[in-house]
């Protein structure tokens, strides 16, 4: 079982070995909308390409919405069971947002202002330059790197998580009317575990690391 309590402090250690992939959760374990939206607040912080934080949530947590997403997501028990599924999005288009967010940054006193100008006309321009293709490649890594934390954050706070990529794409599209804009990353249920999540094994740290030049 879990070591970690619901809203105790938990060392970063903890909640990263204690996490593991869950399953089978209680149906009866509801978390409220506010404090998925706190795991959520905290889970931007994730670093982003140029920090356009190209992330969108659609957080499915209604029984019915539950149904409706279970038979996409290959029928996995855990959409049924947890208190919410997350979807996580990439908006190709969020790099439009770039003036707003260094805005708030001068506003905040993170920025001066003329640096910031530059840095939004700068970044308006790359970004609206590059192929769909490689816009997808900078959404999958800016939502890999929130989803992660979507984990922990969720972790720390006592509740159990599972990244599903086995959902099927393009009915996932048509059924919560995702626009062209927006790229499904992954799914995350989170909720409190049924069955603790089994132990998985990694591979030896020596076969994955290489030093200056790959092995
Ligand atoms: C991109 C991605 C897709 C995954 N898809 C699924 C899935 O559809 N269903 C599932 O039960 N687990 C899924 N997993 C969970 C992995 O099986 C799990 O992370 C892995 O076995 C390691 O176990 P751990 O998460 O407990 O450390 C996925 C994980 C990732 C990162």
């Amino acid at each position: 079982m879990s070591t970690i309590q619901a809203n105790a402090a938990s060392d970063y250690a903890t909640v990263v070995r204690e996490r593991h992939s869950v399953r089978h959760y209680d149906p009866s374990a509801k978390i409220s909308e506010s404090e998925i939206v706190e795991i959520l607040k905290e889970a931007s912080l994730a670093p982003s390409s140029s920090n356009t934080q190209t992330w969108r949530f659609l957080v499915v947590n209604d029984d019915a919405t539950k149904r409706k997403l279970h038979p996409i997501a290959n029928n996995q028990q855990q959409v049924l069971d947890a208190s919410a599924t997350i979807i996580v999005l990439g908006d190709l288009e969020g790099y439009k947002e770039i003036g707003r967010i260094n805005e708030d940054a001068v506003r905040k006193g993170y920025m001066p202002e003329d640096f910031a100008k530059q840095f939004t006309e700068n970044s308006l321009k790359l970004y609206s330059g590059l192929t769909p293709e490689k816009m997808k490649s900078i959404v999958h890594k800016d939502g890999g790197l929130v989803s992660m934390l979507v984990m922990l954050s969720a972790k720390a706070r006592g509740y159990d998580t599972v990244p599903m990529g086995g959902y099927n794409e393009q009915k996932l599209i048509e059924a919560f009317r995702i626009p062209e804009n927006l790229v499904p990353i992954m799914l995350i249920s989170i909720g409190k575990a049924a069955v603790p999540g089994r132990l998985t094994a990694r591979l030896p740290i020596e076969d994955i690391v290489s030093w200056n030049e790959l092995k």
